[in-house]
């Protein structure tokens, strides 16, 4: 008889979710499913609005990505005027981006993943956490927490209003950053850097160790997507959308944003309410158009980083795929990450000593130009798609946000099904297994309130379901 086993919730990721694992009649894992249970019709409710509001409205998606969604946002906005932003502004939105990208990746690293990564996967449940890991490794916990203020600071000169200001507006930013703030910065960027690097030797000190995590926790040839620079390079904010096949051939070298439909469509399954987006070329049927965004992607797809040290690390991480082809393993998003917060430190030291970031000259005005805008870029965790659609008034029409967690949703739950093959025995939910299943997926650092659109903290339920759908196993953990 066929069984299924759920896992729900996921601790430790944003959101709501739940896990089942779908048994065949020999036993032996047919399928797994990472099911997304909340929704609150985020889109809809944007309707009847004005553009303007959007930066706004649309950071309260989230509590994790206020600032990615006020970016993409913010562009959308900047096509339906149809201006070009100051130089300054863009500078400005960069420079708040990267600093995202280091609040993000270091909680993700230290605060999310660190209890595993250095307590171990089968420790002490009731220790596996950041208060274990404050009491085993303090000075590791403490850096984590400095890095993450790190950027978190940045953010808060720049948006000094409210915990989510509507910083940036349609045309620009509202204000520069001042000398102050350079200093600022300027005297605490090297701590960050040391961090970021301790961290960097951290990880891979225990790479021997996590041999059978690199093999085990989604390791699948699939395609990648992102942004790449006009000349190829690493891009956060803007650039084109490259995608790379399995073998590493770059198959689509940089399409223009405005077209993204040409290349991603999105599928819908009953038991989720996430869409599953996928490579509308390859088809969704059989997993032919899987592909992942996210640090591990951007990496991928790149040709170089375009900074000294995040090149040298990125030449590093290319030894990780066999034979010349991309990096296969999910388990090396963590890396990634760290690369990537190494790479936005560098950009952020060259911002700061950059006049434009305090000019005053940060917005550029004009009214409805364009009924659609299409704002893209890169959140800490994947690409981000804002569309809107406006009336002649700039009343929203018609909203539709495609969220990097929904990118990586196919890879997730492949990444799921491959943990439960290789560590699900009998009917057996082992706290290895739950837990190894929940670090399958904080390897994508998924942001669920994000992705339903919704807000609100999720725990983890694992259920096995036999194959008339009986649930003959079940575990909750909160
Ligand atoms: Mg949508
Ligand atoms: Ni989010």
């Amino acid at each position: 008889m066929a069984k299924t086993i759920v896992i729900d919730p996921v601790t430790r990721i944003e959101g709501h979710g739940k896990i089942s694992i779908h048994l065949d009649q020999d036993g032996k894992v047919a399928d797994a499913r990472f099911h997304v249970t909340e929704f609150r019709g985020f889109e809809r409710f944007c309707e009847g609005r004005t553009f303007p509001e959007m930066p706004g409205i649309t950071m309260r998606i989230c509590g994790i990505c206020p600032v990615s969604h006020m970016l993409a946002s913010a562009k959308a906005c900047d096509a339906i005027v149809g201006v070009s932003i100051p130089p300054a502004a863009e500078k400005l939105r960069r420079l708040i981006n990267h600093a995202q990208y280091v609040q993000s990746h270091a909680l993700s690293f230290f605060h999310l993943s660190g209890p595993d990564l250095l307590l171990g996967m089968e420790s002490d449940p009731a220790a596996r956490n950041v208060v274990g890991l404050i009491q085993q490794h303090p000075e590791i916990a403490r850096s984590g927490i400095r890095l993450r203020q790190f950027g978190q600071e940045i953010i808060r000169m720049l948006g000094s209003k409210s915990v989510h200001p509507p910083w940036a507006v349609p045309g620009g930013v509202r204000e520069p950053l001042n000398a102050e703030n350079l200093n600022e910065i300027s005297r605490k960027l090297p701590e960050a850097f040391e961090i970021t690097e301790i961290a960097l030797d951290l990880l891979k000190d225990r790479y021997e160790k996590f041999k059978p995590e690199t093999e085990r926790y989604g390791d699948f040839p699939s395609l990648y997507i992102g942004l790449v620079t006009p000349d190829g390079g690493l891009e956060h904010y803007d650039g084109l959308l490259r995608v790379m096949d399995a073998e590493g051939r770059i198959i689509e070298p940089g399409l223009h944003t405005d077209r993204y439909k040409e290349i991603i469509a999105e599928a819908v399954e009953t038991w989720s309410y996430l869409k599953f987006p996928y490579y509308k070329p390859a088809g969704y049927e059989n997993g032919a158009g899987l592909y992942r965004v996210g640090p591990l992607a951007r990496l991928n797809i790149c040709d170089f980083a375009g900074t000294p040290r995040a090149d040298r690390e990125l030449r590093q991480f290319r030894r990780l795929g066999v034979g010349g082809r991309p990096v296969t393993s999910s388990f090396h998003y963590h890396y990634a990450r760290l690369i990537e917060i190494l790479f936005a430190l560098e950009r952020i030291q060259e911002l700061i000593q950059d006049p434009d970031v305090t000019s005053d000259h940060v917005r550029s005005h004009a009214g409805v130009n364009r009924p659609v805008g299409i704002g893209i870029m890169e959140a800490p965790r994947g690409t981000l798609i804002h569309e809107y659609n406006v009336d002649e008034n700039g009343i929203i029409k018609k909203v539709n946000l495609l969220v990097a967690t929904g990118n990586n949703n196919q890879a997730m739950n492949k990444t799921v099904r491959q943990i439960a093959e290789a560590y699900l025995s009998g009917n057996d939910i082992s706290e290895g297994l739950l837990n190894r299943v929940e670090h399958g997926i904080r390897l994508y650092d998924p942001c669920l309130s994000c992705s339903t659109h919704a807000v609100g903290q999720m725990p983890l339920h694992v259920q096995i379901v036999d194959s008339n759908g009986e649930v003959v196993a079940e575990r909750f953990r909160d």
